[in-house]
């Protein structure tokens, strides 16, 4: 796929991985619209190469979702790329109480229920394009879950699942599903956890790669082990994911 003068909408392009991807796809000439709740390096984007229009939504709020989007036809932007990058992960117990129960709804909403409900209606828009693309960015958690994020891994369990059911449904379309199998990478969302992470430079370095070689499953850095492991040796990933 060719990565230049497109159109590509990025959630949580404000942060991690969602932030590099935004400053290397920008770099490479596409036009960007990134989303996110907060203004949070914003002001980096005044620097960037090609035009960015920033777009405050909180996409676990379904009106929010709906309202995005018009804004996005009264704007007459018609998407090439969308990129699903925005998460939440809660960690914690439900034993101990660490979930509330707007958190868990916050945490499906935002991780699984607003990518259906993105992808339900920018659809028409995708399909009209010569050539598009949907990029959900998931998780080795959702083959292995760990014990301490359970709604966090049942949500990328459940968009892996999305991803190929929506992969069948568009196929002989212009629009092709990746989904991108991220290992553990050092973002504000893994702070103080974990260690070997990858940087999210390398990680976005890696989607692009993949996306430019038309590959429909993207995975990057040590998570290209999975596919591996799973066959030869699907107790060893198991029992080592469960400690943590
Ligand atoms: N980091 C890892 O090790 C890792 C591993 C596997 C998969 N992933 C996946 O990679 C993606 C990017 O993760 P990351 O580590 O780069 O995360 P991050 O740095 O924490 O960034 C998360 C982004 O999501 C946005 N966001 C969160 N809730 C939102 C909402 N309700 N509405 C709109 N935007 C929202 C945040 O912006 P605001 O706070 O301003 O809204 C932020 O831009 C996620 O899908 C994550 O699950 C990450």
């Amino acid at each position: 796929m060719e990565l230049s003068q497109k159109n590509i909408l990025i959630t949580g392009g404000n942060s991690g991985i969602g932030l590099s991807l935004a400053r290397q796809l920008s770099a490479l000439g596409n036009s960007l619209i990134v989303v996110s709740r907060s203004q949070k390096n914003w002001s980096e984007f005044s620097r960037f190469r090609s035009a960015v229009v920033t777009m405050q939504c909180d996409i676990s709020k379904q009106q929010e979702v709906l309202s995005l989007v018009e804004k996005l036809e009264s704007s007459n932007i018609t998407l090439d790329i969308l990129i699903n990058s925005a998460a939440v992960q809660h960690t914690g117990r439900l034993t101990d109480g660490a979930f509330s129960f707007t958190d868990i709804g916050t945490e499906v909403d935002t991780n699984f229920t607003s990518i259906v409900r993105l992808c339900s209606l920018l659809l028409g828009g995708l399909l009209s394009r010569p050539r598009s693309a949907i990029v959900n960015l998931s998780s080795g958690l959702a083959f292995y879950p760990k014990t301490s994020s359970a709604v966090y891994c049942a949500t990328k369990a459940a968009l892996h699942s999305f991803s190929q059911s929506l992969r069948y449904q568009l196929a002989g379309t212009p629009v092709q599903v990746t989904e991108v199998i991220l290992p553990l990478v050092s973002t504000p969302m893994t702070e103080g956890r974990g260690s070997g992470k990858m940087s999210p430079d390398a990680a976005a370095e890696a989607i692009i790669k993949g996306l430019k070689n038309g590959r429909t499953e993207i995975y990057v850095g040590k998570a290209r082990l999975l596919p591996v492991m799973m066959r030869l040796w699907p107790g060893f990933v198991k029992r080592m994911l469960k400690k943590y």
